[in-house]
């Protein structure tokens, strides 16, 4: 049987990922971008990641290196790009009109059942996808930074995608190992991005108001919150603390209450709080390529240790 083929549109940062755990499952990828350099660098990148991969025993997957490498083709015409594709996974930079651009240039040379999905951050469906021909057949497919190594996939659909494309993006993903959720309605941010601003925005205050430093202040997720969180959500930990929800409720909703009142406004993010926590952070990885990318692969080194530790917990 002929393997799956995919179409990744944009071979950045996301879509070598993506194309790499796709092919990992088999698939066929399409790997297409605007310039010809672009897919060459990528393709080295991805031949470079794989290796080192499989030499340190983590390469997704039951083929060799060489033969994931096999399934990858780099195209800079779009109509070959995404010939055959079951699926088209937009990976190109986070700007509405040149998304807008690429999928209304799908939207002529795709048939009737290929599944168009945006890796977008914060573009919310209605904005990519009103208007096209085939809006039930697209949707978002967030990833989080690395999607090798980071299962999770949000999945943002169109109020007209059709639930058939949510259904098939949603076994899709768990297909090739990721870990997808639904959301039921667009919102702005998403689900990830407003728990992570929600955290950033009280970590900001602490600091701002020299509550805490600001190495501290990751230490408190690090070595405290974030130890339970790669295993237990904060609704099952609110369970487990307490002899279940309501218990949980009963014990501490006024405490809750009384804290979060205290909460003050959304930060500006800028001035000398800005300028403190740039200073900590620096002294901690100089903001320089060289630093930030060895302290960048010792984080993708610890995510994969972690998934491994996960996959293991999951079948005791
Ligand atoms: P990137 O800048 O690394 O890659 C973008 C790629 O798109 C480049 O290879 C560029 O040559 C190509 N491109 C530009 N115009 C194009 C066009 N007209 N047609 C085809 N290709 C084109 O960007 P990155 O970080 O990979 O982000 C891609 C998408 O993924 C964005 O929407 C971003 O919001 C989303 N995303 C990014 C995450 C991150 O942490 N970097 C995490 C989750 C989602």
């Amino acid at each position: 049987m002929e393997p799956t083929q995919v179409a990744i549109i944009g071979s950045g940062l996301i879509g070598r990922s993506w194309a790499m755990v796709f092919a990992s499952r088999g698939f066929k990828v399409k790997l297409y971008d605007i310039a010809q350099q672009q897919l060459t660098t990528a393709l080295e990148n991805i031949r470079k990641q794989m290796k080192e991969l499989e030499e340190s025993g983590f390469l997704k997957g039951t083929l060799s290196a060489e033969k994931q490498l096999s399934f990858i083709s780099v195209y800079t015409d779009l109509k070959a790009a995404v010939e055959g594709a079951a699926f088209i996974q937009e990976c190109t930079p986070e700007n509405l009109e040149l998304k807008k651009k690429i999928f209304s240039q799908l939207d002529l040379i795709v048939d009737d059942y290929v599944i168009l999905s945006s890796s977008t951050s914060c573009l919310l469906p209605s904005k990519l996808f009103t208007g096209l021909k085939h809006v039930k057949q697209c949707i978002v497919s967030h990833p989080v930074n690395p999607p090798y190594f980071v299962p999770l996939v949000e999945i943002v659909p169109h109020p007209e995608t059709s639930p058939s494309v949510t259904e098939r993006t949603y076994g899709l993903m768990r297909m090739i190992g990721q870990s997808p959720v639904r959301l039921n309605r667009e919102i702005e941010g998403f689900v990830l991005n407003r728990l992570q601003y929600a955290v950033i925005s009280e970590a900001w205050r602490l600091v701002g108001e020299g509550v805490i430093s600001p190495t501290d202040l990751d230490i408190v997720m690090t070595d405290g919150l974030g130890m339970r969180y790669a295993f237990i959500g904060p609704l099952e930990t609110m369970h487990l603390n307490a002899e279940g929800i309501s218990n949980y409720c009963e014990r501490y909703r006024e405490g809750m209450k009384l804290v979060l009142n205290t909460f003050g406004p959304v930060p500006e993010f800028s001035g000398e709080t800005e300028q403190k926590i740039s200073q900590a952070m620096s002294r901690k990885v100089p903001a320089v390529p060289k630093h930030l990318d060895a302290r960048r692969e010792w984080r993708d080194e610890c995510l994969t240790l972690l998934a491994k530790l996960k996959k293991q917990m999951k079948s005791n």
